[in-house]
């Protein structure tokens, strides 16, 4: 296997620790880019091979200068809500996060990539993410993939890809590009199963919970990590996008039941309608931490299933359930360190 000098924007986060920690055990050299590296050191410099560098990614020339001596270049940046508000209809500016971190850092990075002749980009998106969704989120995260996909779609065809810098064409190097949309994503660290056990400890007696019916099909961060791990060098996906989900649909309702039943904190779930969840949302948006914000819930109005499984036709993967994965990290069941990496040495031995 070819060793790559790969640089990871987003690679503090939950997806990202688990990509890093699988790109250095496969040799690569990997160069974390965070905007506080006192928080993440502790976590991530004892990964061999990884470097954990402060800088800011939306700064063009401080960004191209991390990258420069980089072969494979991965972006995982994303928010789920937005610090400083923007315009939710995204016409060109800088105006709020989404638009900052979901389309002018995928753009910025797709340019300095194809500039400086960096052949891959890995870059993560979301599933349901489009350009015509109802939130804010999945609309940001849509148009960022459009851009980053129309990159990719132009090298594949022309061998080469142009862009506007100003009002200058610039002709940068064929650039391969993948594109991943997972449906939620599950795993040690995770803030799925996490936040709602976390909340359902918290919380006495009752939770009211809104889009009880809200389809999902999670996936387990280790398969996600290794459809990254596999289509670096595998040229079948250049150009390519791939929808990621585990084996089974659920409603968000039956999800917090089973991590009730993990924790065994025992709540009565109450549905909360439409229009009292706005409400609920509206106020919840406005304290510190957001759980919920009037965009997560025009989210999750969108089912986040797959139609066929990519993880399986393309990457040769037997996805991981909920079940055999949640309980190793998660409740009273929990033991962690033996039940993880039983499962990993499994699939280390299957590669
Ligand atoms: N988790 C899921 O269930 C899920 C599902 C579908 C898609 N995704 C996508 O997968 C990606 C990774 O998700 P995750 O759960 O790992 O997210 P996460 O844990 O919240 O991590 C987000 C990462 O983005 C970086 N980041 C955040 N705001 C930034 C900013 N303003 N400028 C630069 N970097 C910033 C953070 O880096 P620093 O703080 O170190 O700078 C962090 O490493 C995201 O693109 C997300 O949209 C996730």
């Amino acid at each position: 296997m070819p060793i790559h000098r790969i640089a990871i924007l987003g690679g503090t986060g939950f997806v990202g620790r688990h990509l890093a920690e699988r790109l250095c055990q496969d040799g690569h050299h990997v160069r974390v880019l965070t905007r506080n590296r006192e928080r993440h050191r502790e976590d991530l410099l004892v990964l061999p091979g990884l470097e954990l560098v402060q800088t800011d990614v939306h700064d063009a020339a401080a960004f191209e200068k991390q990258i420069a001596d980089r072969d494979v270049v991965i972006n995982l940046v994303g928010i789920l809500n937005e610090r400083v508000p923007g315009r939710t209809d995204f016409p060109p500016g800088r105006h709020g996060d989404f638009e900052r971190n979901h389309i002018e850092l995928p753009r910025l990075v797709a340019n300095t990539c194809a500039r400086l002749g960096i052949r891959r980009l890995l870059h993560m998106s979301a599933l349901g993410a489009s350009p015509l969704a109802p939130s804010a989120y999945l609309r940001s995260k849509g148009i960022g993939e459009e851009i980053v996909r129309q990159a990719g779609e132009d090298s594949a065809r022309l061998g080469h890809f142009a862009y506007l810098d100003g009002p200058k064409l610039v002709w940068g190097r064929g650039l391969w590009v993948t594109v991943f949309r997972p449906s939620v994503i599950f795993g040690e660290g995770d803030s799925f199963f996490n936040r709602f056990a976390s909340l359902l400890r918290r919380i006495p007696g009752v939770l009211p919970l809104a889009q009880v019916q809200a389809r999902m099909q999670p996936v387990w961060v280790e398969d996600v990590v290794e459809a990254f791990a596999k289509s670096i060098d595998s040229r079948s996906t250049f150009g390519k996008a791939y929808c990621l989900c585990g084996p089974k649909v659920y409603t968000l309702g039956e999800l917090v039941r089973y991590t009730q039943t993990l924790t065994g904190t025992h709540r009565l779930v109450v549905p909360v309608c439409d229009s009292l969840a706005t409400l609920q949302a509206s106020l919840l948006e406005k304290l510190p931490g957001k759980l919920l914000t009037r965009d997560n819930l025009r989210s999750l109005s969108v089912a986040s299933t797959c139609s066929g499984s990519d993880l399986e036709q393309a990457f040769g993967l037997k996805p991981a359930s909920v079940e055999s994965i949640v309980p190793t990290y998660l409740g009273r069941q929990a033991d962690r360190a033996g039940r993880l990496s039983e499962i990993r040495n499994r699939r280390t031995a299957e590669r």
